[in-house]
């Protein structure tokens, strides 16, 4: 049939159950925001990945068009958009893994802050429509700023009575993915060789990379950690002036997201030690939610590891990090407790 016949709107939640239950062996991944900047790009790369089984794309705009397109990628995952609101339910029904880059991006001089008023509300709706669809599902959020938006996610879970915090996961994986980019160039190394563990938030200086830790083990002066530290907690910063006022990170976003959704999927299979770093409730500090890194499992985040052994630069790091994300968290809790 033509694609745009595969769009589910038709389709009873009943029937969708037994559509989502009748998928081949993989995993069902809905991504809500999927026509966005970091929407297409994610939905191609999901497309690819052979753990996923079925694919929904949801989106308030679009969607026929880019899943039409996706849908002729010769790969597992078999794909379906959903369009706007009516069918945000149909979208979530029987998933995995949900997804969420759905909300606006940053223009020059505005900070991720300047987003909460129209992406808490967005973040709010989508994440009702996951505690009564899939609760059970594991969730990333993308949507900035992630210091308050996860809060969101949590008190919404909360208050319908599901938060299991095993599930509720904020994608920082994009300061891990500069961090080890920007050390290797600093180091000479290729990359894929550098491991940098990024903890705090997903913001500014609550961005704390831990340089002391690299990996491979290594050292380096005040100005090489002065500079670096710098550059990763304003990468950010640095892609939406380089935008000049078309948006934000969307190419690097998606495949970071893709990295982080596929050990999320490599935890649920079962695979051993699959650690990554992701803004989560926690108890690795006084705050309610740090990122710092996590053992992926059958739950989602098995266990949270503390964060070792830090320099002097890096303690007083935390404490910075540690007073605007109490300020960001209480915002997002205050939110979603109106
Ligand atoms: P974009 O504007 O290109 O795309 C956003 C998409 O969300 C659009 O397709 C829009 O139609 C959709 N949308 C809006 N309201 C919606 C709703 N209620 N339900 C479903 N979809 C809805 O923006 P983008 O560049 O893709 O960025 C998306 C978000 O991701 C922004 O908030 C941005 O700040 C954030 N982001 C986070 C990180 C991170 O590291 N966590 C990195 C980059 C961007
Ligand atoms: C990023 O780190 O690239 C994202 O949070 C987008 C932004 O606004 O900087």
């Amino acid at each position: 049939p033509p694609v745009h016949l595969q769009m589910e709107g038709n389709l009873g939640l009943e029937q969708m159950k037994c559509r989502a239950k009748g998928g081949s062996a993989g995993f069902k991944v809905a991504i809500l925001g999927a026509s966005g900047g970091i929407g297409q790009p994610l939905s191609m790369l999901m497309k690819m990945n052979p753990l996923v089984s079925l694919l929904h794309l949801y989106d308030v705009a679009n969607t026929p068009g880019v899943t039409a397109d996706i849908s002729h990628m010769d790969t597992n995952a078999v794909v379906r958009g959903f369009l706007g609101q009516q069918q945000l339910e149909d979208a979530l029904v029987g998933m995995d893994l949900v997804i969420i880059p759905a909300g606006v991006p940053r223009k020059p001089g505005m900070t991720r802050d300047d987003l909460f008023n129209i992406n808490a509300g967005i973040v709010k709706t989508l994440c009702e429509g996951i505690a009564k669809c899939c609760p059970k599902a594991i969730v990333n959020v993308i949507s900035n700023p992630v210091n308050s938006t996860v809060p969101i996610a949590a008190e919404v879970f909360k208050k319908a009575g599901i938060f299991d915090p095993r599930k509720l996961l904020g994608v920082t994986m994009l300061d891990v993915v500069r961090t080890n980019t920007f050390v290797a160039e600093v180091l000479g190394l290729d990359p894929r060789e550098v491991d940098v563990p990024v903890v705090g938030g997903h913001a500014g200086v609550t961005i704390l990379p831990l340089l002391s830790q690299v990996k491979p083990p290594c050292s380096f002066t005040a100005d090489e950690t002065n500079y670096l530290t710098s550059r990763i907690q304003n990468g950010g910063t640095e892609v939406v002036e380089a935008k000049a006022g078309t948006g934000s990170a969307t190419l690097s976003m998606a495949y970071a997201a893709v990295k982080f959704a596929e050990s999320c999927l490599r935890g649920l299979r079962g695979d051993a030690s699959v650690v990554q770093c992701s803004f989560v409730a926690s108890q690795v500090t006084e705050l309610p939610f740090f990122a710092s890194k996590v053992r992926l499992g059958h739950h989602g985040v098995e266990e949270i590891y503390p964060l070792g052994p830090l320099s002097e630069y890096e303690r007083a790091g935390l404490d910075k990090a540690k007073e605007e994300l109490a300020a960001s968290i209480n915002k997002g809790v205050a939110f979603a407790k109106k």
